[in-house]
C-alpha cells in the first residue's frame, strides 16, 4: 500500500479517539456534569492547527493527481475540497464557543453541544467518504509514477501530537489521551 495511505489511515484513527473524547464530553454536559474545557481546547486547537496542517497536506498530495483526470473524477475531489472548508469552519464555530463568556450559561452549553455533535458528525462522515471512496479510487486510477511521487513528498510531513509524543505544545493532551485510552478502544 502507498505510505500516504497507511499514513492518513492512521491519522483516521487518531482523529476517530479525539472525536471519541469530544463526544463523550459533550455528552458528559448533556447529563448535568462539569466537562474537561481545557482538554476540549486543547483538541480542538490540535484539529485546527496541526490536523489541518499535517493531515491535509497529505490528503492534497492525491488530491493534486486526482484533478489531473476526467471530470467525473475531479467532481468527486472537488466535493472533499469543499468538505474541507466547511469543517474548518464549523470546527472554527464550535472552537469559538468553547472560548465564549458565559460557557457555563444553559444557552451557551446548548450551543455547545449542537455545535460540537454537527462537527463531530460532519468529520466523521468525511473520513468515511474519504476511506470508502477517495482513497480506493485513487488506487485505482493513479499510475505507479504517480504514487512514487505522492510518497516522495511524504517525508517533510509529520504530526507533533502522534509522531512526537513529546512535543511540547501536546503533552498535557498525549497525557491525557493514553489515560483514556480504555474509553476510546
Ligand atoms: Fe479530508
Ligand atoms: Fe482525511
Amino acid at each position: 500500500m502507498s505510505q500516504v495511505i497507511a499514513a492518513l489511515n492512521r491519522d483516521h484513527a487518531n482523529i476517530t479517539k479525539l472525536l471519541k473524547i469530544i463526544e463523550s464530553e459533550i455528552l458528559a454536559i448533556a447529563v448535568g456534569k462539569a466537562p474537561d474545557y481545557p482538554m476540549m481546547r486543547d483538541i480542538m486547537r490540535y484539529m485546527a492547527q496541526h490536523s489541518d496542517r499535517f493531515h491535509h497536506p497529505k490528503e492534497d498530495l492525491i488530491i493534486a493527481q486526482l484533478l489531473k483526470c476526467d471530470s467525473v473524477i475531479r467532481a468527486d475531489v472537488e466535493s472533499i475540497i469543499e468538505e474541507h472548508v466547511s469543517i474548518r469552519l464549523a470546527g472554527l464555530e464550535f472552537s469559538g464557543l468553547l472560548g465564549a463568556p458565559g460557557i457555563d450559561s444553559v444557552d451557551v452549553r446548548e450551543q455547545l453541544g449542537a455545535c460540537g455533535f454537527a462537527y463531530i458528525r460532519a468529520l466523521r462522515e468525511h473520513m468515511l467518504k474519504e476511506e470508502k471512496q477517495l482513497f480506493p479510487l485513487a488506487l485505482e486510477v493513479l499510475t505507479h509514477k504517480e504514487w512514487e511521487f505522492i510518497d516522495g513528498a511524504l517525508d517533510a510531513i509529520d504530526d507533533p501530537l502522534f509522531d512526537e509524543m513529546n512535543a511540547d505544545d501536546y503533552r498535557r493532551l498525549y497525557r491525557l489521551l493514553a489515560e483514556r485510552t480504555e474509553v476510546c478502544a
